[in-house]
């Protein structure tokens, strides 16, 4: 059964900077896109690392350690889009931002 779990204040979201939370105690990253907000698993495909201190170019999110870069809005690897990080659905409601956790 999903839980919905309230993470942030919206408007302590940055735009375009990735911010960390935990919900349930699962690293998750959330990413302000205007009026949007979006939320994958905070840890790389490649060997794990944090994607929190990414860079962000529009919709793509370029890993720290080794520039594998991921689409935000579906969590695909670029280069080889079999891989991929979670995904998650993310909601707002009255300026809170929650996450479905499956
Ligand atoms: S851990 Fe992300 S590219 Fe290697």
């Amino acid at each position: 059964m999903d839980r919905v779990i309230e993470v942030a204040e919206f408007l302590n979201l940055a735009e375009g900077k990735p911010t960390a939370v935990f919900p349930l105690g699962l690293p998750v990253l959330l990413v302000r896109r205007g009026a949007e907000v979006r939320a994958l698993e905070n840890r790389c495909a490649h060997m794990g690392c944090p994607l929190t201190s990414g860079t962000l170019e529009g919709d793509i999110l370029r890993c720290p350690c080794h520039d594998w870069r991921f689409n935000i809005r579906d969590g695909t690897f670029l280069d080889a889009p079999e891989l991929s990080v979670k995904v998650y659905a993310a909601e707002l409601r009255d300026g809170k931002v929650f996450v479905r956790i499956p």
